[in-house]
């Protein structure tokens, strides 16, 4: 018995599909580390929730500490402001380190959070006024990171790495001062070896230009959804390095019902790996396990889905029941106002709700899309029914076990099952509907000999004749 390797709802062991982005982040780490140098622009990368942000954003850090970086991760948007947690996050990775060192980067931080001050009020502040640089404070912040390196450096570290999940959610105050100060540091400090690699919601853009002039300091990466490669290795690799197999059958099932979204593609690798009674070395897992996975794969989903629905307000309810009614891949905006009556402005505001709710996404000009697979479907039950049903919101792959207890109850015991239902999987990668087969064949009521297994084999064999 092994445990899951599987990690629904929690950050990614390892993140495949990330190449194209890791290869730039480990360039500019390295910029940073062997020229010691300052990286001048705030790499964002952006996504919808459960595309993978955080989890890269965590091998980032892995990569950065490897390679004997400070690192300091804050999660922007909580109650203290993005300033001080940094000031906080940089005193605790520094307490270990030599007295000298850390007794003048003590002053300078209580300086730091003196002047900040109390991120409440400040907030108020930014939102009155236009973006400028706050009063206070980005000399300061600024000074901390110079000094902070100075330390690292004298530490034996090669540079300082700000690690900042959910930037979209950073008080104005902070994104101002951050903003500043690598603004400065960038003219006047190019010697510093430190870099900010931040994650955020497709907000993010928006609302850092809303608090800071220079876009320019911000570059904006837009994570996409794995592409069936890269799902597949994200499936096939963890349970590989606990010796246990995907049926390949089964492991395309599982990346078709994924489309791409890790989220969902962590919670049918878990729920299969528990259909398979947490398999020793040298299992399968095959196309049964992944059919007996299916309904708690979509109460997961289902649940998820009804959080995020009743997240959102019934003006933007009416919204998402107007996209999903359209279909379920990407709708056209203006299709979506005139269903709902209005005029493409008149529904602009909802939609930019959505968005930072993270419940819908622009994938294109014009364009509107559910941010999770599976969600117009669910929409379109919820309409159907009272209550919020637990319905299927992805195919499910075909029940063999049905569909041969109809034509035989013992062809399911019999000890040639395990490979019908294997010729069965296999048939059904042809584009032969074999549920229709079994379906006929049922219909038939035909007497089997003592071998129902093998006779039914037979028989599937002379409907898909190119099958091996
Ligand atoms: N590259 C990846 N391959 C496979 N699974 C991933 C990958 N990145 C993230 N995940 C999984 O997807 C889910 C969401 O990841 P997370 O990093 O929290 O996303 P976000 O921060 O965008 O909401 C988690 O269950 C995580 O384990
Ligand atoms: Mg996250």
């Amino acid at each position: 018995m092994q445990p899951s390797p599987y990690t629904p709802g929690e950050v990614a062991r390892q993140v495949p599909g990330r190449a194209a982005q890791l290869s730039e982040i480990d360039e500019r780490l390295a910029y940073m580390i062997d020229l010691q140098r300052l990286v001048g622009r705030v790499r964002v990368d952006v996504a919808a929730r459960g595309v993978g942000k955080t989890s890269l954003l965590r091998e980032v850090q892995r990569r950065a500490e490897a390679r004997g970086v400070l690192t300091v991760w804050v999660t922007a948007g909580e109650d203290l402001g993005l300033v001080p947690a940094l000031a906080n996050e940089i005193t605790r990775q520094t307490e270990g380190w030599s007295s000298e060192t850390r007794k003048r980067l003590r002053t300078l931080l209580d300086s730091l959070t003196v002047t900040v001050g109390v991120p409440g009020v400040a907030q108020v502040e930014a939102r009155l006024s236009a973006p400028a640089p706050p009063a206070h404070g980005v000399r300061e912040f600024e000074d901390v990171v110079r000094h902070t390196v100075d330390s690292a450096r004298s530490e034996g570290r090669t540079g300082l790495a700000i690690l900042i999940d959910e930037i979209q959610a950073a008080d104005a105050v902070g994104l101002r001062t951050l903003g500043y100060a690598w603004q400065h540091l960038q003219s006047e400090g190019q010697n510093v070896p430190a870099a900010v690699f931040a994650a955020g919601l497709p907000n993010a853009p928006e609302a850092i230009a809303a608090v800071v002039t220079f876009s320019e300091r911000f570059a904006y990466r837009p994570l996409e959804r794995l592409s069936p490669d890269a799902a597949a290795i994200a499936l096939s690799a963890p349970a590989r390095a606990s010796g246990v197999e995907w049926d390949p059958a089964a492991l395309d099932q599982a990346v078709a019902q994924a489309q791409g979204y890790p989220y969902t593609l962590q919670l049918i690798g878990h729920a299969t790996w528990l259909a398979a009674a947490n398999p020793d070395a040298g299992t399968r897992l095959t196309m049964q396990h992944l059919q007996a996975a299916h309904r708690s794969v979509t109460t997961d989903l289902a649940a998820l889905f009804r959080a995020r629905w009743e997240k959102a307000t019934a003006g933007e309810q009416d919204f998402m029941r107007a996209m999903s009614a359209l279909g379920d891949g990407p709708v056209q905006r203006g299709d979506v106002a005139r269903a709902l009556g209005a005029s493409t402005r008149g529904v602009s505001v909802t939609r930019a709700r959505l968005i930072d709710k993270g419940l819908i996404d622009a994938p294109g000009h014009g364009e509107l899309d559910f941010t999770i697979p599976g969600f117009a479907e669910y929409v379109r039950a919820y309409d159907d029914a009272a209550a919020p049903p637990v319905r299927s919101a992805i195919a499910p792959p075909p029940d063999w076990v049905t569909l041969c207890d109809r034509i035989d109850p013992r062809i399911t015991t019999d000890p040639n099952w395990p490979a019908l239902a294997a010729q069965l999987d296999r048939a059904s990668q042809t584009r032969t509907d074999v549920g229709a087969i079994l379906r006929a064949i049922a219909s038939d009521h035909r007497d089997f000999t003592d071998q129902p297994a093998r006779s039914l084999s037979y028989l599937v064999a002379d409907h898909v004749p190119d099958l091996d």
